[in-house]
């Protein structure tokens, strides 16, 4: 018995396949097997030798039995693996990278600014782009005589034959959102309007539409010294560069009183603009404390409320920022433009992530 496990365990275990496994399988345990035929002899024991024999039998047959069935298995594993060399697929692979577009410097700029006037408690605030003659001039203090109507390169819309009404416009700046909040809100408030704006103008720092945002603070206590940190605070964060340097200078607007434009220390040594050094002073914003006509042109009362305002161009400090050199080149829609200067499209700016990565 010991010969014939010897003999039919070592092989099955170097059987090639499973044909071989079978022919191994009747020569032991078949119907004429070997351990079968021994199987047969036990009616000639005695009945002594039978109760050695017999479960001594039975388990070589067991053993055999399961000694077919886990080399089948291992065939049956080892085929798998030969099948799935050949399948193999590496899915680590970086994907192909496929172009969705890029973010426009100009959504960029603004998704940056709404991100840090927000974390300031400013909200977003939106007005038409064709807007009243009331809206773009009279209630910010810029009656109709007022040289400031002729500086802006006015659009005007046209009215039908016979129609004396006066003419809508294209806004020539956001400041009409201004009193189009403070209408909706009242006071105290704090909003950024960015938006689309049109001048007839075209050169390489000019285009007929270009973008501005407005920014708006109105409460009992509001200060020239809180225009100024808001800015300082804002400029740090926007232009992402240590030691931005600002300048408040003495000006004019309408709607303003008192008003003040604001540079940004800047240098063009070699040809390039550097941010935060040299003796160059580039203007950025215009800004001051709310005119009271302009508070009482909103519903606002100026004996109670006072204010900050200011407005920005936001393609002005794209190319700034990005080192834009012509802004007409913003609207050309020309792809290796987007491409060089856009912004890949799943990095939202925000000020825990990083505004420009
Ligand atoms: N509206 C002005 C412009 O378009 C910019 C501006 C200046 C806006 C001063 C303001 C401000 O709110 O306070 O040139």
């Amino acid at each position: 018995m010991d010969d014939l496990r010897d003999k039919y365990i070592s092989a099955i275990s170097g059987a090639a396949d499973e044909a071989a496994l079978e022919d191994l399988r009747v020569q032991a345990v078949g119907k004429k097997g070997e351990v079968s035929l021994k199987m047969r002899e036990l009616g000639k024991m005695t009945p002594e030798e039978r109760q050695v024999a017999g479960p001594a039998l039975n388990a070589l047959k067991d053993e055999i039995n399961s000694a077919l069935s886990a080399k089948k298995a291992a065939l049956a594993d080892a085929a798998l693996n030969e099948r799935l060399k050949t399948e193999w697929l590496d899915v680590s692979l970086p994907a192909r990278e496929r172009r969705v577009g890029t973010i426009h410097p100009v959504s960029q700029v603004s998704e940056e600014v709404t991100a840090i006037f927000a974390d300031m408690g400013f909200a977003v605030a939106e007005g038409p782009q064709i807007e009243s003659d009331w809206y773009n001039f009279d209630a910010l203090n810029i009656p109709g005589h007022h040289p400031a109507r002729a500086e802006m390169d006015t659009f005007y819309t046209h009215r039908a034959e016979g129609d004396n009404r006066p003419p809508h416009v294209l806004r020539t700046h956001t400041s009409p959102v201004q009193i189009r909040s403070m209408e909706a809100q009242g006071a105290p408030i704090r909003v950024i309007c960015p938006g689309r704006v049109y001048r007839a103008d075209y050169d390489q720092t000019h285009t007929p539409m270009f973008h501005q945002v407005e920014g708006l603070a109105i409460d009992t206590d509001i200060s020239m010294a809180n225009l100024k940190w808001v800015l300082e605070e804002f400029c740090r964060a926007f232009f992402e560069v240590d030691g931005v340097e600002l300048r408040f200078r003495a000006s004019h607007f309408p709607f303003t009183e008192p008003s003040a434009e604001v540079d940004i220390r800047c240098s063009w040594e070699g040809g390039t603009l550097k941010l935060g050094e040299g003796d160059d002073w580039l203007e950025i914003l215009g800004s001051g404390m709310v005119h009271p006509k302009v508070l009482e042109a909103g519903g606002i009362d100026p004996a109670k409320y006072q204010g900050f305002a200011f407005g920005m161009g936001i393609d002005r400090i794209a190319m700034l920022k990005y080192g834009i050199p012509d802004l007409r080149a913003f609207f050309d829609s020309d792809l290796r433009w987007l491409r060089h200067y856009g912004f890949a499209a799943l990095d939202q700016p925000s000020l825990q992530g990083g505004l420009s990565r």
